[in-house]
């Protein structure tokens, strides 16, 4: 590894005091991130997915980008990552590419903000 570490807000979702999940903005790119990484992550509990949560947090979170700066914002996942490629694609993800990487087969999508 070996890789700097990069500045990052990280939230938690929650409704009332049950915690749902939480997502991750690294504030840049370093080059673990650039290959493989993306700019934001997130996870929701297994019994509160297929509610549009992750949908949700992504485009809860991309005016938070926006407001760091940010022109556009890279979000990745593996490519068999359906419900998660799909919570990209609806908050307008533009795929650049199908990458192999040390982690993996790659989706690559960029967000324009
Ligand atoms: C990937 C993950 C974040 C999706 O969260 P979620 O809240 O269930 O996603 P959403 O409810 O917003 O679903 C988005 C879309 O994907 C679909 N979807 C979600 N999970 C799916 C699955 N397992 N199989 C097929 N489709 C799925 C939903 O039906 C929805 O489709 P639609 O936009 O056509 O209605 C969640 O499964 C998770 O936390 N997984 C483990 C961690 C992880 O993979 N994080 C992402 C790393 S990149």
């Amino acid at each position: 590894m070996g890789e700097e570490r990069v500045h990052a807000t990280h939230w938690w979702i929650v409704e009332g005091d049950s915690y749902l999940g939480a997502i991750d903005l690294r504030h840049y790119l370093n080059a673990f991130l650039l290959d493989v990484g993306g700019h934001i992550g997130y996870s929701i509990r297994p019994s509160f997915r297929r509610r549009g949560l992750a949908t949700w947090a992504l485009g809860a979170v991309l005016p938070r980008a926006r407001a760091l700066g940010l022109d556009r914002v890279l979000v990745t996942c593996d490519d068999d990552n359906i419900g998660s490629a799909r919570s990209i694609e609806r908050n307008g993800g533009v795929l650049e590419d199908v990458r192999t990487t040390d982690a993996g087969l790659k989706r690559r999508y960029w967000i324009t903000l």
